[in-house]
């Protein structure tokens, strides 16, 4: 949730620290610091609020140093303030630390350290780390790192800093991701790729329970026993560019028009007119006979995602799926067999709960199937079969062009495994996927014809202290995708319901004016959603109905329509989401928001 960057070269640090965070600004955001050493001592600059109230702070490169550590944070422990933003140090300042995480223990800890004579700062987590190391450290300082991280419960990336030891940084890991960037006498390390894109595309993956050493000129690892160990170099796919705004307002704008290439990729290589290629998923053929049942467990908008894809294998597998939030089905007894498909969706692939629920599941022997739009990740890496979703990189809290890409992995899936088992004819798996194909070309003609309609029904929206999204089947999970959108950008609160749940109850707050999003793209259910759109208008509710072409007569019962190329039912919803994107964002622009950085929120998840 909060970014770490760490330098050590021959440039000075300051600078290539600030920028780092600033590439990393959407992970956390309520505070952010740096600790430079410039050889003869540490020097830390923090403050709260965006990073540009640190910048401010930053005087004369911080004396040239060339080595140095920074963070972002999103506070856990202790309030956004000065004090508690990271680095934090021990009492002597000779260890200077930046974590991500949470230490579960620390307040025992921190008993125990202040009745042996040690003051603390600050509210957080984190300062016991630095305490911890000073008392441990008997002039070994990677012995002293690893005895500190068996004394610690939770989640860690740290990295720090050692006054006695002016050119290294050192690292450890536990279920919390640092990568460490490698370059010509000069090194990085972060807890995220976007931190050092631009300035080297190689990198290690420190592992859960690894320590790093980390020199201008030379990385060693280490497992937990303080052995060293040889590392992979990995290759990050990504371009410098991919990551910046190139004249947008927001990067959340730049990623909604970015989905019809994001699509694109994701198809480029597996799908055909003739079919499906996921031979890369290395599913075993018998096992895909055998598969009776499908979990699918993620968090949030990937949640969303995922009830989608139950609506697709279900309707074209005829398979038993379930889906769950990932932090509840960790909790639960859920039984699973061995020859169920457990699959966890993220676009990050770091978020905690998904992490866990598929450790559970594999513990439980579940075969694992991941998408996920981060390689190298470590739910990418604990995967059994990976479909690395290729939307690039996203950078905006809000995610779009990763959840388009979730659900057309779904389309591609659902078909694949349709065939495989055998429930569709090779003529229907042919016509599916060449429908598929023409996907990136309606979602352009989307994007490029709602715009203008929905910024005027924004105004409506900005002036509105509530909304309502309703839709049946496949048109429910995305008009909760909707409701998420306008909630977390725009602060406005916005239920979904199922259409037809309406009058159980909620339909008692419909009166008149309040404004009311109906999906209705899915057209077998068309006349029983149609139904349910003329009860809210009838309680003079303000509706926008969402409708593929062809389907004029909703005209005369609602004076907003969004019209969506009239396309196969089955993949609608990849077109049907881009106006409840839009009008999210052109509501959160009306009221001014942090469009890219809501309040309380951060991109990857990282703690329970
Ligand atoms: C909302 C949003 C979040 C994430 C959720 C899971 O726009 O982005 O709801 O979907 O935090 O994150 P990932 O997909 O990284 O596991």
């Amino acid at each position: 949730m909060c970014g770490i960057v760490g330098y050590v070269g021959n440039k000075k640090a300051a600078s290539i620290l600030y920028n780092g965070l600033k590439r990393l600004e959407y992970r956390g955001y309520d505070s952010s610091g740096i600790a430079v050493n410039d050889g003869l001592h540490i020097d830390v600059v923090k403050r709260k609020g965006k990073l540009k109230d640190l910048k401010n702070e930053i005087k004369n490169d911080m004396n040239g140093g060339t080595i140095g550590i920074g963070h972002t944070r999103w506070a856990t422990h202790g309030q956004p303030s000065d004090i508690n933003s990271h680095p934090h140090s021990n009492c002597k300042d000779n260890f200077v630390i930046v974590h991500n995480g949470i230490i579960e223990n620390f307040r025992q800890i921190k008993d125990h350290l202040i009745k042996k004579g040690h003051h603390f700062k600050s509210e957080t987590d984190t300062e016991v780390i630095a305490h911890l190391l000073e008392e441990n450290n008997q002039g070994n300082i990677l012995q002293a790192l690893k005895k500190t991280a068996e004394q610690l419960k939770g989640s860690y990336a740290m990295t720090i800093l050692a006054a006695d030891e002016p050119n290294r940084i050192y690292a450890a890991r536990k279920d919390s991701p640092l990568i460490i960037g490698l370059g010509e006498n000069e090194n990085y390390i972060a807890s995220d790729i976007p931190a050092f894109l631009g300035e080297t595309r190689d990198f290690y993956i420190l592992e859960d329970n690894e320590f790093a050493v980390i020199k201008k000129d030379k990385v060693d690892i280490y497992n937990n026993n303080l052995e060293q160990i040889d590392k992979k170099t990995h290759r990050i796919d990504w371009d410098p560019e991919m990551a910046e705004k190139q004249g947008y307002e927001h990067y959340m704008l730049k990623e909604i028009h970015e989905q019809p290439d994001a699509v694109r990729r994701l198809m480029a290589h597996r799908v055909s007119q003739t079919g499906i290629n996921l031979e890369e998923l290395k599913l075993d053929q018998d096992f895909l006979k055998r598969l009776n049942k499908i979990h699918i467990i993620a968090c949030g908008t990937a949640y969303h995602s995922a009830l989608l894809g139950k609506y697709m294998l279900e309707d074209l597998v005829d398979l038993k799926v379930e889906t769950d939030v990932a932090s509840e089905y960790r909790y639960r007894k859920v039984p699973i067999e061995k020859d169920d498909l457990v699959i966890a969706v993220s676009q990050s692939g770091e978020t905690s709960d998904t992490l866990a629920s598929l450790r559970m599941a594999k513990e439980k022997g579940a075969q694992i199937l991941v998408f996920t739009n981060t390689r190298g990740s470590s739910i990418a890496r604990e995967a059994d079969h990976l479909m690395l979703l290729k939307a690039g990189p996203e950078i905006s809290v809000a995610s779009t062009k990763a959840y388009l890409n979730m659900i057309v992995a779904f389309y591609i899936f659902s078909i694949f495994l349709a065939y495989q088992k055998a429930k569709i004819s090779l003529e229907e798996y042919k016509k599916l996927s060449t429908d598929l194909i023409k996907l990136p070309e309606l979602i352009e003609e989307i994007i490029e014809d709602s715009g203008e309609l929905i910024k005027k029904r924004a105004k409506k929206y900005a002036e509105s202290k509530s909304a309502f999204f309703i839709g049946r089947h496949t048109d429910y999970p995305l008009a909760m995708e909707g409701a998420l959108k306008l909630k977390e950008i725009s602060y406005i609160h916005s239920e979904a319901y199922p259409a037809g749940e309406l009058k159980h109850g909620a339909l008692a707050l419909i009166e008149k004016g309040v404004p009311v999003v109906a999906v209705a793209v899915r057209k077998d259910i068309f006349e029983k959603t149609l139904s349910n759109i003329t009860e809210v208008e009838a309680r003079q509710a303000d509706v926008t109905v969402v409708v593929c072409k062809g389907a004029q007569e909703i005209e005369d019962i609602v004076d907003h329509v969004i019209y969506i190329p009239d396309v196969n039912q089955l993949f609608a919803g990849a077109l049907a989401i881009i106006p409840l994107q839009l009008l999210a964002y052109y509501t959160a622009l009306l009221k001014d928001c942090d469009i890219d950085q809501p309040r309380n929120l951060a991109k990857s998840v990282t703690v329970e």
